[in-house]
């Protein structure tokens, strides 16, 4: 009985300080889920546990790591990788999800644009998710310089060097990024202090921003269909569950998405034992060399389309460097671009259907040849799926979205 009285008094004391029943309360019991979305919807809970896979394997191969140009390839590729006991398991997991992140984030991106996810009342949590999505592009970057490896630092060097477009500041802004006039060991350490101080912490509180600014829309459904949640709410409440078109979150709709994570567990583990190459460059196992530049010098895969954007503009760089930031800004105002009203799946919006779909061969073409050398034919294809991805987002989705409205889905 005292033990009961305790653990009230903690709960109370917490309560009074920070709202905690009440947190717990609308997480648990009072937030309420549509009953018509797939399993795309547990994407978000995926890109969550993998930021904690993320965030506990940093911390493991942080208790090795040296943030030094001369020591940090081999605390990585022997001390790490060979020495310590699982240190290769900690690696593979923090590679593996690193890679994995953007391509669930891809997936997570273009679902909400299939399901017109992003607009009516939905803008802000757009806006939040795209906040995420650029600085895990930071963090990513600036992870993989870490390993000090031929590709981390050519990387890194080509984009910092890109600042070096901006007018009149260019020069020294490229000089204070990197600390040094070439990318250096100045560059590393505070490349390193970003990846495991500022920007985790940034991307925690933009975490936390993007499931407060869920709140109140609630989540889109796969009919676009606008609910009254607590019309719905109390149907189930009065035990209605078959007509009622929501579910309590807990502990209904949070066992789909457990079993949705679990599935994609088994399939992350597989990577992590198997195939843990396809998150790492062959010549990133090579030491950083700044006499030896390798012959073809590209980003990890989630950054190519972008990149294709910078390089297909290949008669003028200072183009191709406007297109290049362009490209990174350019789905923040996507509830904007797109003109119509409509909320409804794209395969019940013809133009904005094949809009979509074009939209991903676009940037999938950019991906293949932002890896491919610039030479021959690969520079005009990469010019014309440049111009057909600025064509695409600027002026083919306004116009085909303007012609809609709300009688125009089917
Ligand atoms: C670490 C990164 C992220 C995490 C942990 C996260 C988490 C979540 C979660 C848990 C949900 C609710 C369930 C769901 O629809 O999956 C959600 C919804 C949403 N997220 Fe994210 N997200 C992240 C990044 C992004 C990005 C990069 C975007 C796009 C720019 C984005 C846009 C959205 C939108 C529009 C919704 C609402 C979907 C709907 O109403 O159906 N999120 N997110």
């Amino acid at each position: 009985m005292a033990e009961i009285k305790k653990a009230n008094g903690i709960t109370d004391w917490l309560d009074q300080r920070i709202g905690l029943k009440k947190l717990i309360e609308v997480l648990m019991t009072k937030y309420w889920i549509p009953k018509n979305i797939n399993f795309l919807w547990a994407m978000g809970v995926v890109l969550l546990a993998l930021f904690a896979l993320l965030f506990i394997s940093g911390i493991f191969l942080l208790m090795y790591y040296k943030p030094d140009a001369k020591l940090a390839f081999d605390s990585v590729n022997y001390t790490i990788m060979q020495e310590v006991a699982y240190g290769w398991l900690w690696r593979h997991i923090h590679a593996v999800a690193a890679s994995m992140v953007f391509v669930i984030i891809y997936i997570h991106m273009f679902v909400a644009i299939y399901y017109g996810s992003y607009k009516r009342g939905r803008e802000m949590i757009w806006i939040s998710g795209m906040l995420l999505f650029v600085v895990f592009s930071a963090e990513a970057f600036s992870g993989y310089m870490l390993p000090w490896g031929q590709m981390s630092y050519w990387a890194a060097a080509v984009i910092t060097n890109l600042f070096g477009g901006i007018p009149f500041i260019g020069a020294d802004v490229v000089e204070w990024v990197r600390g040094n006039y070439v990318v250096a060991d100045s560059t590393l350490t505070r490349f390193f202090m970003l990846h495991v101080c500022l920007l985790p912490v940034v991307i925690l509180s933009l975490i936390a921003f993007h499931f407060y600014s869920l709140r109140i829309p609630h989540v889109n459904n796969q009919e676009g269909e606008v609910l009254d949640f607590e019309k719905e709410e109390k149907k189930y409440l009065e035990g209605k569950k078959k007509d009622s078109k929501v579910i309590p979150f807990w502990p209904v709709f949070l066992s789909k998405d457990i079993f949705v994570l679990s599935v994609f567990m088994i399939f992350f583990f597989y990577l992590v034992c198997y195939h843990y190459d396809f998150a790492m460059d062959p010549i990133n196992f090579e030491p950083a060399n700044n006499l030896k530049t390798p012959t073809h010098i590209y980003p990890e895969w989630y950054f190519l389309w972008s990149y294709e954007v910078l390089r297909g503009f290949f008669f003028s760089a200072d183009l191709g460097l406007i297109a290049f930031g362009i490209a990174q800004v350019i789905f923040f105002v996507l509830p904007w671009l797109d003109r119509s009203s409509v909320v409804a799946p794209a395969h019940r919006r013809k133009g904005f259907f094949i809009w979509f779909w074009l939209l991903i061969i676009d940037m999938v073409v950019l991906t293949i040849f932002g890896k491919l050398p610039p030479e021959g034919i690969n520079t005009y294809i990469g010019f014309v799926a440049s111009i057909g991805f600025l064509v695409l987002m600027f002026i083919v989705l306004p116009l085909i979205t303007k012609t809609e409205n709300k009688g125009g889905a089917k």
